[in-house]
């Protein structure tokens, strides 16, 4: 069975731009009803196989085709909630660094014009999902959205950047004002993290 990882600091980290109250209620409620979800359709169906959650995703074609499209929507639950959390922190790294940072250099000409077509991308994006920033086939970098839980590894995109866009995420705090949660993202975002996984995966 699958488990989740604990939150890499207090509740009250990311404060004043995500309160402590939306932060537990998301991580104890949301992220843990994805990862019970999960692990009780996987109980049912006896899944006996020793996969990561990012292998279960990739050979999802092996699991019984009923069964599918619940077993990839808390499974992207899970992995995308995981990433979310990682990537912010109450430090400040807000910033980025390493080869992360000529990457997006390279890909974008700016960290300016990097942000602008991130926030850009979350405001597109309708109903509920993710904006993630990815490692796509070619190695580069690549700003996608996706609906619902769909994780980008269902597309063989190595997510390193997730920002979640469900309203759990932040309408007890913003209520309407969506695009203030998503540009004030770029205060906690924490990009040591994100160089982290970037470095790890090219
Ligand atoms: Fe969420």
């Amino acid at each position: 069975m699958y488990d989740i990882p604990n939150l890499p600091y207090l509740y009250d980290a990311l404060e004043p731009y995500i309160d402590q109250e939306t932060v537990k209620i998301h991580y104890e409620k949301h992220h843990q009803g994805y990862l019970n979800n999960l692990n009780e359709i996987l109980e049912k169906i006896n899944f006996q196989k020793n996969y990561t959650l990012i292998e279960l995703v990739e050979n999802i074609d092996e699991l019984p085709i009923e069964d599918r499209g619940e077993i990839l929507f808390n499974a992207g639950g899970v992995l995308n909630h995981n990433l979310y959390w990682k990537n912010m922190s109450q430090h400040r790294n807000n910033r980025p660094v390493g080869k992360l940072a000529d990457a997006i250099n390279k890909e974008y000409g700016s960290f300016e014009t990097f942000k602008n077509e991130f926030i850009k991308q979350a405001s597109l994006l309708r109903g509920s999902g993710f904006t993630f920033l990815v490692i796509n086939h070619e190695g580069n970098l690549e700003i996608i959205n996706t609906p619902n839980q769909e994780t980008p590894y269902l597309y063989k995109l190595i997510p390193i950047m997730a920002l979640d866009l469900w309203e759990h995420s932040y309408y007890l705090l913003y209520q309407n004002r969506r695009s203030e949660y998503i540009n004030n993202f770029f205060n906690i975002v924490d990009f040591v993290e994100i160089n982290k996984l970037y470095e790890e995966n090219i």
